[in-house]
């Protein structure tokens, strides 16, 4: 019993430390010390075992040594290998949110779902306008999954010479295939792209071949996830190819207020809910990578040049809102006033003359 004890806490510190091989070479050991005295556990650990092994479908220990592969002209890395952690999930829409939550379930279910002859989604393309979060969203599954995530810029590796191309991406493939990890391949449409065009060479039919034959091969253990933001340059074929098919729209004005709430969660200052409305108005249409930029410099401005960063916010409303029609400037505006602002700094952020203010605010 004692020796048990001492196992289970080796174990857990092991786990903690997420120490994966040293718990395989650990119970290992255990199946051949507790074989004659444990019949029922060293079962259970056999069956976990076999199940972790054949999982991973991989050599584990090789992957930890694994060189990334590199361009071999250049000798520089073909795929950036990041490990993720998020403290807390990032807001997308509800369909999104629904379907990114679904795929790391299915992973929790991997086992009762191979069990049953169905499998754990494999292939997910992500399709949207740039910074819209497909490349969060990816980074967010790989931080919940606990796995690495390997990036593979698809319009950086294609090179003039197309022979040199696909041995890059072969050698990708091959190296997410074999290690435990999220395979991404951005700008996606930079090699996917309608099949057929007299301007492509053989060389590239067959790359995109391969690549398309990689998608309904890939093993069930990996997830590879495909990001474009040109869905009309994919044709029929490709998408098909996906077990899933994530659309993300831009940023709904709740959304971007929820967004710039928490850029600004340490700031407190007067008139702040009035600010982040208006800046949510005047900001619908951008990306959340344009409005947490345009935030964060206000941010960083504020601390730079010791700038209240309310003044800062006001700013920003004072550059976008010139970029819209006088009438409806002067509907938020009024907001403005309703909100107890001066008709002085009204006009002067709304870049418009107290005149106006003054008359629009008597009709209020
Ligand atoms: N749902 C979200 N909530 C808050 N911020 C977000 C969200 N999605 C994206 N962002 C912000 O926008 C930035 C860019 O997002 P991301 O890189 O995921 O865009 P993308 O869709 O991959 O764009 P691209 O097509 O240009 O690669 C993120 O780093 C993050 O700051
Ligand atoms: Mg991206």
């Amino acid at each position: 019993m004692e020796e048990l004890n001492d196992l289970y806490v080796h174990l857990v510190r092991l786990a903690l430390e997420k120490r994966q091989q040293d718990i395989v070479t650990l119970v290992k050991r255990n199946i051949k010390q507790f074989s004659d005295t444990q019949p029922k556990l060293v079962n259970g650990l056999k069956e976990e075992l076999s199940n972790y092994e054949s999982r991973s479908n991989i050599i584990r220990k090789a992957s930890q040594s694994n060189p990334l592969p590199i361009d071999i002209d250049s000798k520089l890395e073909l795929v950036k290998k990041e490990y993720i952690t998020f403290e807390n999930k990032p807001l997308w829409p509800k369909e999104i949110s629904d379907q990114l939550s679904r795929v790391v379930k299915e992973r929790e279910f991997e086992q009762k779902l191979i069990k049953e002859g169905l499998t754990p989604t494999r292939t997910i393309l992500f399709v949207g306008a740039p910074g819209v979060g497909k490349t969060l969203a990816a980074k967010w599954i790989s931080s919940v999954l606990d796995k690495p995530i390997l990036t593979l810029d698809l319009a950086a590796v294609m090179s003039s010479y197309l022979g040199k191309t696909g041995n890059n991406i072969r050698a990708v493939l091959e190296y997410a295939k074999n290690n435990d990890c999220i395979l991404l391949l951005d700008e996606f449409d930079a090699i996917a792209k309608k099949r057929g065009d007299d301007s492509e060479l053989g060389e590239l039919k067959r790359l995109v071949t391969v690549l398309l034959q990689e998608i309904d091969e890939w093993p069930e253990t990996g997830l590879l996830i495909a990001a474009t933001n040109h869905e009309e340059l994919l044709d029929r074929a490709v998408w098909r190819r996906f077990e899933r098919v994530i659309k993300f729209p831009i940023p709904s004005m709740e959304d971007i207020s929820y967004t710039i709430k928490n850029l600004l969660e340490n700031d407190s200052f007067e008139d702040k809910d009035t600010i982040v409305n208006i800046l949510s108005l005047l900001f619908e249409g951008n990306s959340y990578a344009n409005i947490t930029k345009e935030i964060n410099n206000a941010r960083k401005d504020s601390i730079i040049q010791g700038i209240h960063i309310k003044k800062v916010l006001e700013e920003i409303i004072n550059k976008l809102c010139l970029k819209i029609e006088k009438r409806d400037r002067i509907n938020i505006a009024l907001n403005f006033l309703n909100a107890g602002y001066s008709q002085r700094r009204t006009a002067e952020i709304f870049g418009l003359s107290r005149d106006t203010i003054r008359k629009y605010a008597k009709k209020v």
